[in-house]
């Protein structure tokens, strides 16, 4: 696999067994989910439910469960194989209905092309070595006029400070090494990487993130975590 950063996935697959700990290394994931399911569900053309949605590096499934939850038909996809085991095993004792597999979006959408209202690819674009990659992957998923959401990092010295210096060193809210700086990626470069895969950029929000709290809100500061909301011409 060409777009892959095997240590990276690596990264992902030895805590698999704590991907549902709302304490552990991804308790900010769990954290800002609420805020990116509402993000999702407002700015979506007709909010998830009957959608069929695709959700790419969706490690142990917390939105792809939370999107199942609001009645989408979801179809995880991940690298990390122990993650996408857990994934089957906890939509299985809720007794939810998400399918998961092992597999590079890249490869997906040569298989599936258009046949997706919604993709979502969160939180994985700053863990891969050609996220542009990514995002044409997603951009020929989804079906014209279909919605894509997208969020990561902005990379420059605050985001540095904030959410590596300050998360992963200071307060402890990731595992040390889980990201990557030179792997952010300015609003501007999504921006275009969004435009050449064919994708028009309909909204770009800041996610302030409260450590003490533990809770997420939208803000119009993308100066460290943002999301956006792109959709396919028709
Ligand atoms: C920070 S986690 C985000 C998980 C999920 N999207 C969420 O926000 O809850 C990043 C995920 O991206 C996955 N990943 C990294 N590189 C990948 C690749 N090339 N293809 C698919 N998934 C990848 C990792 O295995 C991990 O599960």
């Amino acid at each position: 696999m060409s777009n892959m950063d095997s240590a990276e996935v690596d990264k992902f697959q030895s805590f698999a067994s704590k991907w549902w700990d709302t304490d552990g290394p991804v308790r900010t994931l769990h954290d800002i989910n609420p805020l990116r399911l509402q993000y999702i569900q407002e700015h979506s053309s007709g909010g998830l439910r009957g959608k069929k949605v695709v959700d790419i590096g969706c490690g142990g499934g917390i939105l792809s469960e939370a999107m199942a939850r609001q009645g989408a038909e979801v179809l995880g996809i991940d690298m990390a194989s122990d993650a996408i085991a857990v994934a089957e095993q906890h939509a299985e004792q809720q007794a939810l209905q998400v399918r998961y597999r092992v597999q590079a979006a890249e490869e997906l959408a040569e298989q599936e092309a258009g046949q997706y209202d919604l993709v979502t690819c969160m939180e994985m674009l700053e863990h891969v070595p050609d996220p542009a990659a990514i995002i044409s992957a997603c951009a020929k998923l989804v079906k014209p006029g279909g919605d894509v959401f997208l969020s990561t990092l902005n990379r420059n010295p605050k985001s540095y400070l904030y959410a590596i210096v300050g998360a992963e060193y200071l307060l402890g809210l990731l595992p040390r090494g889980t990201h990557d700086y030179e792997k952010f990626l300015r609003p501007s470069e999504l921006l275009e990487m969004t435009r050449q895969a064919g994708l028009r950029m309909r909204d770009l929000h800041g996610m302030a993130y409260d450590p003490w709290r533990h809770q997420a809100r939208l803000t119009g500061d993308v100066s460290v975590n943002y999301l956006c909301h792109c959709q396919k011409g028709t």
